[in-house]
């Protein structure tokens, strides 16, 4: 096979924020593809770098009390470790505030003004007196000019939908100071004539991204309507690069972000003594983008053109990838569904939300769902159920039972192989073509089919009577569990290693697939993955969750009265128990009970009612979860049947209620206190 030399990106994501999961969309995606390219042998390079410059980061940093500087040193950190933790390999993770961006940059900006793209022209613009500073249309605030309601952005209007220019907001004020009035001044701004380009990107985009994008951006095109030039310069006070020879005007943070994948690609050549004229601009290696569809008109409008302009190869293709909603809906602070990576590797292994993602990212720009229940489900019954089980138990059972040794797999184990094997170019096929949903597909097939052939062998029976068939049994187990493992590492790198310790192998490469492992020993069997619990899920989102303002919060009732004092020993006399959830479900009849069939283990089974209906209007969703229940209620007879006790929950509204859970786990029965 030919090697091919690759250079990946993923978009820089911005200095002020944390990384969430709505990000990792992305960055999972890029890392399951160069990781893919790496095991088939290409030369790839991954890199990226945060997005440093702007007023928002200048104007947060001024918030916090600290430099810009500061304040992408410690978001660099955050990142940094965020994507590290969720086994993200970049090859370079570099800052666009660096000497090699600024240099791209000057380069850039000289030849495009060589070539007479770019121009100069006045503008008129808000100013705020008292900040001195000319103010981005979204740090202007004022009432709508369409609609009348108070407190909107100075472009558009959030309870409308009308766009404007600040200007024709009536008491347009500045959010910086939040005092001053605007007003109105011009400045010189230059643009980057992107009309010069109305032959060239046509063609371009046809070549270099998907139909639909392409058809998207080419209704800009329209014969008798110019292209609008696009403004890249900004005012002082402003963090970011002085244009060269402008002292005063600084390159827009739009312009300096994607020169950012060639400053850190160069920084990644000069650590590893590579040229970069070779990596980029070579005919012969290839130049990948992945972003989402927020920002294309960046990537496949200007930056193709300016790169054209600039005499610099563009990327071979721009991948564009949809939004992540939560649920079915957008992600949201309120519902607890705005997830940050950090929060997350709190609650839940980070080989889940890669293994969920791959099931459910392909090469379109359809947005992708992460159905919180079904996250639980798939990781539960496919990756543990299904794939793990095959290692957990084979090799369990080869230790327990048989020195853990394995032998020669028999013939029916040889045939499963071969078939397996078969799969090999189908799967690196869906690789390469992004179409990542379509692994997991193949890999549970397979492992369907390994798992009846361990259920036909019987090997918990047949080794008491017949070790050596046993032996086999579990010899050919393993091996098809190693296919699996390695099909799957781009997606589960540390749980591919983990899989290459077991067996003595070194890292997988994609040639790993042409041995078999037999007759010799393998090393105890490490946890490979557990069951993701509701409850961790759960926990999660309570952490995740952030009362909305007061204005869109219901009107607050007064809390009610406290109930008399009482000691201690009253408090004794309630007996908490853990319990687990079996099945919750709607009561027929009532619409605000649901009955739950609960397991106390050493102390039995009991059936609950319990009043939260109105907060959990689908009550499967507390199926198998570990709750917290007051065991020595009397029983109540109900009209729907004797409830057993009563489940403790907590919230500030009557359809706002969680059942209160033992967020360290625990064992139904376990007293709480
Ligand atoms: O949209 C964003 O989050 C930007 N920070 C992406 C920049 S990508 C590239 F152009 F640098
Ligand atoms: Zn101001």
């Amino acid at each position: 096979m030919q090697k091919r030399r690759i250079v990946v990106t993923s978009a820089l994501p911005y200095a002020n924020g944390d990384i969430h999961i709505g990000h990792l969309v992305e960055y999972l995606q890029t890392d399951f593809w160069v990781r893919f390219q790496k095991m088939r042998g290409h030369e790839c390079v991954y890199v990226c770098a945060d997005d440093t410059h702007g007023t928002p980061i200048m104007i947060r940093a001024r918030k916090d009390g600290i430099t810009p500087e500061q304040l992408i040193e410690a978001s660099y950190a955050r990142h940094t470790k965020d994507f590290a933790d969720f086994e993200i390999a970049f090859d370079n993770y570099h800052t666009t505030h660096s000497p090699e961006n600024r240099d791209f940059c000057a380069t850039i900006f000289k030849r495009l003004e060589k070539n007479n793209a770019i121009f100069y022209k006045d503008v008129p613009q808000l100013y705020c007196p008292h900040d001195k500073m000319f103010l981005p249309d979204r740090f202007v605030r004022g009432t709508c000019p369409s609609c009348g309601a108070a407190d909107q952005y100075g472009d558009s209007c959030e309870k409308c939908g009308a766009t404007y220019a600040p200007a024709d907001m009536k008491d347009a004020r500045c959010a910086v100071c939040g005092k001053a009035t605007p007003e109105v001044r011009n400045s010189e701004h230059f643009f980057f004539n992107l009309e010069l380009f109305r032959n060239y990107l046509p063609a371009w985009l046809e070549k270099h991204v998907a139909p639909d994008v392409a058809n998207k951006l080419l209704e800009w095109f329209a014969p008798d309507v110019k292209l609008l030039p696009w403004d890249i310069s900004r005012d002082a006070p402003y963090f970011g690069f002085e244009i060269p020879d402008h002292p005063g005007k600084f390159f827009y943070v739009w312009l300096d972000a994607p020169v950012g994948y060639m400053a850190s690609l160069l920084n990644w050549c000069l650590k590893n003594d590579k040229k970069f004229d070779r990596w980029w601009n070579n005919p012969d290696a290839e130049l990948y983008h992945f972003i989402g569809k927020d920002i294309v008109r960046f990537h496949c409008l200007f930056w193709p053109a300016m790169l054209h302009a600039s005499d610099f190869k563009g990327p071979d293709q721009v991948f564009v990838h949809g939004f992540l909603t939560v649920n079915g809906e957008k992600m949201s602070k309120s519902r607890g569904t705005f997830i940050n990576a950090r929060t997350y590797l709190e609650h839940l292994d980070p080989a889940y939300l890669r293994y969920y993602y791959a099931c459910k990212i392909n090469n379109t720009t359809d947005d992708v769902d992460l159905n919180l229940d079904d996250f639980a489900l798939r990781v539960n019954s496919d990756l543990v159920g299904k794939i793990t089980n095959l290692a957990s138990r084979g090799a369990q059972m080869l230790h327990k039972s048989l020195d853990g040794r394995l032998g020669e797999m028999d013939a029916k184990g040889r045939a499963l192989l071969q078939e397996f094997l078969a799969r090999a170019e189908t799967i690196a096929g869906h690789y390469e073509a992004r179409r990542f949903s379509q692994v997991p597909v193949e890999v549970c097939h397979l492992a369907d089919a390994a798992n009846e052939y361990f259920d036909a062998a019987q090997p918990w029976k047949t080794v008491k009577t017949d070790p050596e068939t046993t032996r086999k049994t579990l010899t050919s187990i393993l091996n098809l569990f190693r296919i699996l493992a390695i099909y799957l590492q781009p997606v589960l790198p540390r749980y591919a290693e983990k899989v290459a310790k077991l067996f003595g192998d070194e890292p997988y490469t994609w040639d790993s697939l042409q041995t078999t492992l037999e007759n010799r020993a393998i090393a105890p069997y490490e946890y490979l993955a557990v069951r993701v619990l509701p409850e961790q899920v759960v926990a999660m989102v309570e952490k995740s969750r952030v009362a909305p303002p007061a204005d869109k919060q219901a009107i607050e009732k007064p809390a009610p009265p406290l109930k008399t004092e009482i000691d201690i020993a009253a408090f004794g006399d309630i007996d908490l128990r853990v319990a687990r959830v079996e099945k919750a479900e709607p009561v027929e009849g009532s619409d605000k009970l649901i009955r739950l069939a609960i397991d106390l283990g050493p102390l039995g089974k009991r059936t609950i009612f319990s009043g939260i209906r109105a907060s959990y209007p689908d009550p499967s969703a507390l199926d198998g979860s570990l709750i917290v229940i007051v065991a020595n209620l009397k029983p109540r007879k109900m009209r729907f049947g004797l409830s057993e006790g009563m489940v403790l929950s907590a919230g500030f509204d009557h359809d706002k209620l969680r059942v209160i859970a033992p967020v360290g786990g625990g064992n139904p029965g376990d007293p709480v206190s």
